[in-house]
């Protein structure tokens, strides 16, 4: 078989496989390299074991409290953990299968090994079966991200546990301490929360979720302090000892040092991009101050042939970012006027309830010094939500004072994962609140909290 491709891709995860799926449709000859699973972080790691868990935590708290007032009487609800996360497992399985038969189907050859750049142009792939060299006119980086290490904290994989292993744990331990209150420290805290887990999140800042925005952040930790996770904000971890069996916790609130005693620590204070072992600095790669790889418009990087996309550059770092990125890149690469819109890519916290944003918050609008209208309907004056006893959130619509043009759209509430997309195609065509208030909205039905919130942008 010929080692000569178009191009090479390495990383498997939704960036690479999107890139990848996109050139072969383009015509080109692509080779796709990983080291892990097909699939990245994402599934198999990421965002669809823990969505797995969320479903599966979220049903099991249900269905324990909260199903007697639909007049639905269950007996002793128990949990069998192996059976949940088998089932996790399976969805990971499958999800992987697919990327395999996408592979296929596109005639892309999958690669399994540790890539290395030797040079522009040559790709060295070492495996336990050997090592293959891959030529290609054009490389693209898709090496994704790992979790980051706090020096004082360091992973050991039992007590001090990143994502993965809180994905995969084998008991439910009796209390966690979470360290960082960002989208993973909330998803997995809620997880093993509903799970019977005393869960404590400890985070650096005096708010959670920072970026998002405020107002609706702080009703967030509101409700998920009513479902009984604890937050200590301004607090910072110290350092750990392991007495017993236990992890001793030394955190740092303002001016006090105190101890917390608890099963495991989850270190969830972000990711950073995987160059390592890449041969980039050889290469003279250029990194920002984050270790991110710097690519231009056309996402090339400082080497010339040499591209990247997905968590390994700058912005946020989501799956569906890195998808958009692939595409675009391999459509540049083949003359098609591929393009990110950066001021329209939602961004969804999947806890219960789910909180979901597109554009700007409003800390950002006034940063920007821009001249606002916001209109807002609470989820409580739905019907839908009623009847689905799910009347915690909110809508909140940002448009322009001057054009109304939409600039931000946030949701709090049930499905809002799924009702964002009308803000973000909304905010893809240019529409205005109006033109969201008078569009027909099914009666009815959850969606109908962006219309009534855009009618109040008035
Ligand atoms: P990755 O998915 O990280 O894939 C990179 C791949 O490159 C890996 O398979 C790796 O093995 C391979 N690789 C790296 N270096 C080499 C090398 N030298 N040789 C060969 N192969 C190499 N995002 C969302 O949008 N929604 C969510 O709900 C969500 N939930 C998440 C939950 C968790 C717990 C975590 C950790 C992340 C979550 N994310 C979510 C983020 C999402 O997983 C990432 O943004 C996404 O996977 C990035 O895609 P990528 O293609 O850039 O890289
Ligand atoms: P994050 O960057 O979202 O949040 C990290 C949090 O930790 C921040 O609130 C930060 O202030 C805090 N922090 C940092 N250092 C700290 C310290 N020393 N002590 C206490 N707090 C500290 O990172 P997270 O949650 O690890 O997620 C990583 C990435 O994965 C994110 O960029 C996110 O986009 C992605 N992700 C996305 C999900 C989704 O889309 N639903 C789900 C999970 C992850």
């Amino acid at each position: 078989m010929s080692d000569s491709f178009d191009l090479v891709i390495i990383g498997t995860g939704p960036g690479g496989y999107r890139a990848a799926a996109r050139a072969a449709q383009l015509g080109m000859r692509v080779a796709c390299v990983d080291k892990n699973e097909l699939g990245g972080t994402c599934l198999n790691v990421g965002c669809i074991p823990s969505k797995a868990l969320l479903e599966s935590s979220e049903l099991y708290h249900r269905t324990s409290a909260g199903l007697e007032k639909h007049g639905i009487q269950v007996g002793a609800v128990g949990l069998d953990l192996s059976a949940m996360m088998g089932r996790k497992d399976k969805i990971v399985d499958t999800m992987v299968k697919g990327i395999g038969s996408l592979f296929r189907q596109h005639k892309v050859e999958y690669v399994v090994g540790t890539a290395h750049i030797s040079a522009p142009g040559s790709v060295e792939v070492t495996s336990a079966a050997g090592s293959r060299s891959l030529q290609a006119a054009r490389i693209l980086l898709a090496t994704g991200s790992a979790p980051v290490e706090l020096k004082s904290l360091p992973f050991d994989g039992r007590y001090i546990i990143s994502s993965t292993e809180a994905l995969a744990l084998s008991t439910v331990p009796e209390r966690m301490v979470v360290i960082g209150a960002g989208a993973i420290g909330l998803e997995m805290g809620s997880v093993w929360s509903r799970l019977g887990t005393d869960v404590l999140v400890v985070e650096y800042m005096d708010h959670i979720l920072p970026g998002m925005d405020q107002e609706m952040t702080m009703q967030l930790q509101r409700l998920l302090k009513r479902q009984g996770l604890v937050f200590e904000l301004g607090a910072s971890a110290r350092s750990a000892e392991i007495e017993n069996d236990r992890v001793q916790l030394k955190i740092a609130v303002g001016d006090d040092e105190r101890i917390e005693a608890c099963d495991c620590v989850l270190v969830a204070v972000g990711r950073r991009p995987c160059v390592e072992g890449l041969g980039g600095e050889e290469l003279g790669l250029e990194l920002d101050d984050r270790g991110r790889v710097q690519v231009d418009g056309d996402f090339q990087t400082s080497v010339k042939g040499i591209y990247a996309i997905g968590d390994v550059i700058p912005g946020p770092m989501l799956a569906h970012k890195a998808e958009e990125e692939g595409v675009a890149a391999v459509e540049r690469m083949a003359g098609v006027a591929g393009h990110v819109n950066y001021d329209a890519i939602p961004n969804v916290v999947y806890t219960h309830p789910e909180l979901a944003a597109v554009g700007l918050s409003e800390e950002e609008a006034g940063e920007q010094g821009r001249e606002i209208k916001v209109g807002k309907y609470q989820f409580r004056a739905n019907a839908r939500a009623h009847s689905m006893d799910a009347i915690d959130g909110l809508v909140k619509i940002l448009s322009d004072a001057r054009s109304d043009r939409l600039l931000g759209v946030h949701i709090l509430g049930v499905q809002a994962s799924h009702l964002i997309a009308e803000g973000a195609v909304a905010m893809e065509f240019a529409a205005s609140a109006e033109d969201l208030a008078r569009s027909v909205h099914a009666h009815p039905t959850l969606s109908e909290t962006i219309k009534e919130a855009a009618w109040a942008v008035e």
